[in-house]
């Protein structure tokens, strides 16, 4: 077998998958063979959750059962409530998630068996929801609070992060933002999620590996460091100035653009600008925000469009986020919290469909075979 040298694995095919569609040349984004606009506007995270799982949409019936499901797993074990509370307030949001994840790995570590995976599934994605929300409130400085069970997940969690009522704006706004992180084929994070997964190592693992990946600035991550562009702005009429100090003169990358797969304007970044638009309206500093962020994108475009960097995914979602009412350090957090659902169905798949230990090579590039030495002649 002939070994190719890959770095960064840009043209390694690691898997096969019938739960994400990318068209990077042509902006096109579809779950399961849906495209992602219908999806935002038309479902609840609930049938997206079922979609990826079990392959369809469900009936009626078929979304009161995961519904249920789900319902019933959004309980965490006291211990890891109890450990999230005990870090520090400044303690980085996805580690404390990798934290989480680590410790429900050492309680559960269930088996990959066909009849129970999608179960596990279902209790990760429920657990997620309390574990983000709690982890929200602990660094807040708030008590504890248990899963607010409402009448979808994108209410229960934030009614168990805010305990408020909370708009049909926000509701709405976060089910979009579940729907469009939800799934990306395999990005950094999914793949080190399958490369443990490869091993056999259990589905709560594998997360702890895929929020590792997911925590960098190349990843996700991004969506924090591009709403600190925007602040850092400060305001309208620097936005000019700043670009041609930060990007051009100092050579810093734009945050949220630019994107290895899409070489146009990435699908789920116009769906977020339309919703951070809107909902922003209501938020003066958010608004603010909007704005700057747009005149951003346009000074962007027409400097980096030749070389393909368009915005992406991450450079309008923090607006989204804040205008809820969440702060820049759960923007990764939140990523994470919609992205278990395209990582624990992409294990499924790999893991029934595809098993094999991912075990790539490295060429060897060090000091040809020599001597040793004892250590008092050296
Ligand atoms: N700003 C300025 N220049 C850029 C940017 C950017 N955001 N992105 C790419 N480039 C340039 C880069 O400097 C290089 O230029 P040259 O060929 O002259 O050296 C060229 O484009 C190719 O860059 P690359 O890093 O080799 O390309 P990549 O495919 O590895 O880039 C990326 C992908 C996401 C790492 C990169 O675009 C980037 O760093 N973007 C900023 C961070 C970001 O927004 N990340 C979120 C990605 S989308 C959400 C997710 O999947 O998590």
């Amino acid at each position: 077998m002939s070994v190719k040298f890959s770095p960064g694995l840009e043209d390694t095919i690691i898997k096969q998958t019938s739960l994400t569609f990318i068209d990077g040349i042509n902006g096109i984004l579809r779950y399961r063979g849906y495209d992602i606009e219908d999806l935002v506007k038309n479902c609840i995270f609930e049938e997206l959750i079922y979609l990826m799982l079990y392959g369809d949409l469900p009936n009626r019936q078929e979304l009161n059962e995961i519904k249920e499901k789900i319902n019933k797993n959004y309980q965490v074990p006291e211990e890891v409530i109890r450990m999230i509370y005990s870090l520090p307030r400044e303690a980085n949001a996805v580690g404390m998630m990798e934290s989480a994840f680590g410790m429900l790995a050492s309680i559960y570590d269930p088996k990959w068996e066909k009849t129970l995976n999608r179960d596990v599934a279902i209790s990760v994605i429920a657990k997620t929801a309390t574990i983000t929300a709690n982890i929200y409130r602990a660094k807040e400085g708030l008590k504890p609070n248990n899963p607010k069970i409402k009448s979808t997940y994108a209410e229960t969690f934030l009614s168990t992060a805010f305990d408020r009522n909370v708009s049909e704006e926000e509701i709405s706004s976060m089910n979009a933002a579940l729907i469009l992180y939800a799934d990306h084929e395999v990005p950094a994070s999914t793949t080190a999620g399958l490369v443990a997964c490869s091993t056999l190592s259990d589905m709560y693992s594998s997360i702890t590996s895929a929020l590792a990946a997911l925590k960098g600035p190349l990843h996700g991550r991004a969506a924090e460091d591009a709403f600190n562009q925007f602040v850092e702005i400060g305001s309208l009429n620097k936005v000019e100035e700043w670009f041609e100090e930060k990007i051009i003169k100092g050579k810093n990358r734009l945050m949220g653009f630019g994107h290895r797969v899409y070489k146009t304007y990435d699908p789920r970044a116009k769906i977020f600008k339309s919703l951070a638009e809107s909902l922003s309206k209501k938020n003066e500093k958010a608004n603010e925000y909007f704005k700057i962020a747009n005149k951003l994108e346009e000074i962007g475009i027409k400097h980096f469009s030749e070389k393909k960097i368009y915005p992406n995914t991450d450079f309008y979602s923090g607006i989204l986020f804040y205008s809820i009412g969440f702060p820049v350090y759960m923007f990764t957090a939140l990523f994470a919290l919609s992205r278990v659902l395209g990582w624990c169905s992409h294990f499924i798949e790999y893991v029934e469909e595809q098993h094999r230990l991912i075990r790539p090579r490295a060429i060897y590039i060090g000091p040809e075979k020599r001597e040793f030495k004892k250590i008092d002649q050296r």
